[in-house]
């Protein structure tokens, strides 16, 4: 079993334990580091072992005390370069050995973004996030970066005394730094093996505030209120969450909002994950991005896809016990609308890539292709429409509870392909094999385009979004004065939300009838992130010249890549904006994180010089 995003090989060797010392150098923006890894011997004779490295500096590599030879192999364009290490001694199968590595890495590392002062709420610090997955730690730490590896670590982190620093870990205190009387060093310990996308490290000024037992809210000082404000659910949700899947075993579940430069939504890193702070909308209505990202601490943190080929196995359980919380805490009309809008979500991905696109696969082949840009909505959706699915056909949400509880426990602590899902949803449930022969696996998961079979709705929540989208797709420039505010009064921002995603399913509207809109909705000034993105779009694609500025500057102002992707490709689409949307790319790319910026860089069709 291959991971065609690694160069180490677990065949071999696995590591089973790492202890990273880091001195994070805001200056050079550059992290000094020694990653000690314990090493276990898969086979006899074993003489040489390969680590995952990409811009990585390396200094040194001693094994057990003793220095060793090491070569850095030829540089692959997203992979990066295979460090290849000559052991002193031969390794017998089942023996460890201690491979330390002293290091550096690049300021151009991918798995980091260094804001300067000016970039922070408060704009007096320096900050520093890192983002790992899918193949990023590399760039932080030389290791076998593929999540068929599981391992504990520790980590010292020293850092300039006004900041703080975290880690996906449980904090283990913190000291002054002994060799430097203007800086601290903050320790840390996560005993749970995990894999190595989900080593997370930040540093900034940054204050807390406990929302729960096992909950602190992390931010600059700026947003900690509006924060635990926002995210006061997240107890609610843990014990909603332990009820459906069993027991937390990670003990702290923290929450950090990071500055609006976060590429993702959520960034499930255990005892901590990390958010954007485009969730912070007032009024707690995307709080369904924190039981997501809570869910993962079963599914991908526990049971962890072997290769990113199977990385719906994470998202698709994850979506679908996150909607289960939300129709927990909620109701199930509910959650039968959040599963309608993820198959339209979906509808939307596979016109985004093409219907016979290999990517758009529940499982694709990513020999060759960077996950980065393999990456969509289609493993979560199609991943939880294939889940929703088997739960109406093999008897209902709690039965099917009942295999994915199973499931859990059955693979926690280790990482799996689609295989040995399946055939543990054979064996749990053998009286119904008739049934389950009846499903077309091939095209659930080798087939591109949407899925065989789509499964029920229950229409409730739905319908009203679904007839006003239709009177706005349908009405001629004569019907216009006929909508009213009233219109979108009775329904909720998830309606408002689901509204425009039907609306952008369809051919673009005539401008008349977006400027009539924002007459009637005031669309313009609403600060909700999910609403403001659909409806900037919606009016880029229809072309009202007024909007550009607007998408422009949302694009720009924060940097979640499923709100600044779309919309500058659809700046790019659009004649008259897209020497503006280019230039403002360019202007912008040297604040941007360097994932977003690869990846607008490629929507835009910038070429990069090397
Ligand atoms: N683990 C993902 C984010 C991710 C995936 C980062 C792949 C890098 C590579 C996280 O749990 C996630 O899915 N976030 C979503 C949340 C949404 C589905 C509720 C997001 O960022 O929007
Ligand atoms: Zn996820």
């Amino acid at each position: 079993m291959a991971d065609h995003s690694s160069f180490a090989s677990t065949e071999q060797c696995v590591t089973k334990h790492l202890h990273l010392i880091f001195h994070v150098d805001f200056n050079s923006q550059v992290i000094r580091g020694i990653a000690s890894l314990t090493v276990e011997s898969q086979q006899d004779h074993l003489r040489t072992l390969v680590l995952d490295t990409k811009d990585l500096k390396i200094q040194k590599v001693a094994v057990n005390g003793q220095t060793t030879k090491f070569a850095l192999g030829e540089s692959h364009s997203f992979k990066g370069t295979p460090l290849e290490i000559t052991l002193p001694f031969e390794l017998t199968r089942g023996q460890d050995v201690i491979v330390e590595v002293s290091y550096e890495t690049s300021p151009k590392a991918s798995a980091l973004q260094w804001l300067a002062p000016e970039l922070t709420a408060g704009k007096k610090h320096p900050y520093l996030f890192s983002q790992c997955q899918a193949t990023h730690c590399r760039t932080i730490v030389p290791c076998q970066d593929t999540p068929s590896a599981k391992l504990t670590y520790y980590a010292q982190v020293s850092v300039p005394k006004e900041l703080v620093a975290l880690m996906s870990a449980v904090q283990d205190g913190g000291a002054p730094d002994p060799a430097d009387s203007s800086r601290k060093i903050y320790r840390f310990r996560q005993n749970i093996p995990i894999p190595s996308y989900l080593i997370a490290l930040v540093v900034g000024a940054l204050e807390s505030r406990k929302i729960g037992p096992r909950t602190m809210v992390w931010s600059e000082k700026e947003h900690v209120d509006e924060a635990a404000y926002e995210f006061a659910e997240t107890e609610a949700m843990l014990k909603i969450a332990e009820d459906l899947a069993g027991h937390y075993v990670w003990g702290q579940y923290d929450l950090l909002v990071l500055p609006p430069s976060f590429p993702y939504g959520g960034m499930e890193n255990p005892c901590l994950t990390f958010v954007t702070p485009t969730l912070l909308a007032g009024d707690r209505s995307l709080s369904n991005v924190i039981a997501h990202e809570i869910s993962h601490s079963w599914t991908g943190n526990l049971v962890t896809n072997k290769t990113w080929e199977h990385f719906w196995l994470n998202e698709g359980h994850t979506v679908y016990l996150e909607r289960r919380i939300g129709g927990r805490l909620f109701s199930e009309q509910f959650r039968h609308f959040q599963a309608l809008g993820g198959w339209k979500e979906l509808q939307n991905s596979i016109a985004t890539f093409g219907a016979t696109n290999p990517v758009t696969n529940l499982i694709p082949d990513l020999k060759g292709v960077d996950p980065d840009s393999a990456y969509s909505s289609v493993p979560y959706e199609k991943g939880f429409a294939l889940l929703f699915y088997l739960e109406q056909l093999l008897g209902g949400p709690d039965v099917f509870m009942g295999f994915v509880k199973a499931y859990i426990h059955r693979f926690a602590y280790k990482s799996v392909v689609t295989d040995d899902w399946k055939t543990f949803l054979y064996t749990y449930f053998q009286d119904k094999v008739d049934v389950l022969d009846k499903v077309d696996w091939n095209a659930w998961m080798h087939t591109p385009g949407m899925p065989p079979v789509k499964p029920e709705y229950d229409m409730t929540m739905s319908n009203a979004c679904i007839s006003l989208s239709q009177r706005w797709s349908k009405a001629t420039e004569s019907d216009l004065g006929a909508f009213c505010a009233a219109d979108i009064e009775a329904l909720s921002s998830h309606q408002h939300i689901e509204f425009l995603a039907l609306l952008l399913l369809e051919e673009p509207l005539p401008v008349t009838h977006v400027k009539r809109m924002q007459e009637v909705y005031s669309f313009n000034g609403v600060k909700n992130s999910e609403i403001r993105f659909r409806w900037l779009r919606l009016c880029i694609r229809s072309k009202w010249e007024q909007a550009i500025t607007l998408a422009l500057k949302m694009a720009t102002e924060q940097g979640r890549m499923k709100f600044t992707r779309p919309l500058f490709r659809d700046l790019y689409n659009f004649e008259k904006a897209r020497d503006q949307a280019v230039a403002m790319y360019l202007e912008r790319r040297p604040f941007m994180h360097p994932v977003t910026a690869m990846l607008v860089g490629q929507d835009l069709k910038v070429v990069t010089a090397q």
